[in-house]
């Protein structure tokens, strides 16, 4: 039987990454394909379902072509409108705008200067994954500049945001959506306290927990997905504490992690998802 929906992940790993393997059992319409993989012929797929793409935040304007040119050829999930907005973070301005509370954030073009450096804070690039190039600062605004600039240096947006520490003991917490519909929840260790950044890389890697949302964080992540267009076949929102409540860190409508091994039932709910996007 040929493959009905492509997954879409990257020529870059070498293997399937958790989800894919969790998913892939449930849902036999379906095989890995690379998006950067030339020689894929994106027409004999009825659905693109975007996953494991990470190397996309190097080569955006390549892969939002590719995501343009595939949306003619077969059905590309998410779609593509959602898809060029939600990867650059600047969507949070547009949350903000939405009466959404999010973690308060200036975007820095290279070019423009900051003026707010002092404290702890975090400097990021607009268009990432994966911690890559995030960095945090305690009281020491010149390194954080010259980040700041390496970053303006490699042609990137860049983000300043206060650390928000409460993170250091709570966590990020991470709600996953599909089709719509709140799924399960899981729970992010801190990545860029001292202690990690200060590692040698082997600390890098995610600690991941299951949770169960907090009401307020339900409700706030509920609230963002209201905004959205409807029945997104995934969405994950992933906030962070604070006093006054939950702030949205980031929205993830292109490739996220769905931490589908946090629930026992999310890979078979995935898999019904995905092949209810089939005509
Ligand atoms: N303002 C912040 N306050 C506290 N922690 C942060 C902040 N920004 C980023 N982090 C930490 O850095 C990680 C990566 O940042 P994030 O904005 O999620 O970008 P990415 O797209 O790389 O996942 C987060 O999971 C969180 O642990
Ligand atoms: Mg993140």
């Amino acid at each position: 039987m040929t493959a009905r929906i492509a997954i879409v992940t990257t020529v870059d790993l070498a293997e399937p990454d958790a989800d894919e393997l969790l998913l892939l059992p449930h849902l036999p319409e379906a095989e890995l394909v690379a998006w950067d993989n030339p020689d894929v012929d994106w027409s004999t797929y009825e659905v693109a379902i975007l996953r494991s793409t990470w190397n996309y935040t190097e080569r955006l304007d390549d892969f939002l072509a590719w995501a343009s040119k595939v949306s003619g050829l077969t059905r590309l999930v998410n779609p593509l409108e959602t898809i060029v907005w939600n990867t650059d973070k600047r969507y949070l301005d547009d949350l903000a705008a939405r009466g959404i509370p999010v973690v308060p954030t200036a975007f820095v073009a290279p070019g423009e200067t900051a003026d707010a450096l002092a404290g702890s804070v975090v400097v990021k690039p607009s268009v990432g994954a994966g911690s890559a190039g995030a960095a945090l600062f305690h009281d020491d605004p010149e390194a954080a500049a010259a980040h700041l600039a390496s970053l303006h240096a490699d042609g990137r947006v860049a983000m300043i945001q206060p650390y928000l520490a409460q993170v250091d003991e709570a966590g990020e917490t991470a709600l996953i959506y599909l089709g719509g519909r709140f799924s399960h929840a899981a729970r992010k260790a801190a990545i860029l306290s001292a202690d990690m950044t200060n590692s040698t890389g082997l600390y890098a890697d995610e600690k991941i927990t299951r949770c169960e949302p907090t009401e307020a964080e339900r409700a706030l992540a509920d609230r963002v997905v209201a905004t959205l267009p409807e029945g997104l076949a995934y969405a994950r929102v992933d906030l962070l504490p604070t006093d006054d409540g939950p702030v949205v860190l980031e929205l993830e409508l292109t490739e996220p992690s769905l931490f589908l091994g946090m629930d026992d039932a999310a890979p078979a709910r995935a898999a019904r998802e995905f092949r209810a996007l089939l005509g």
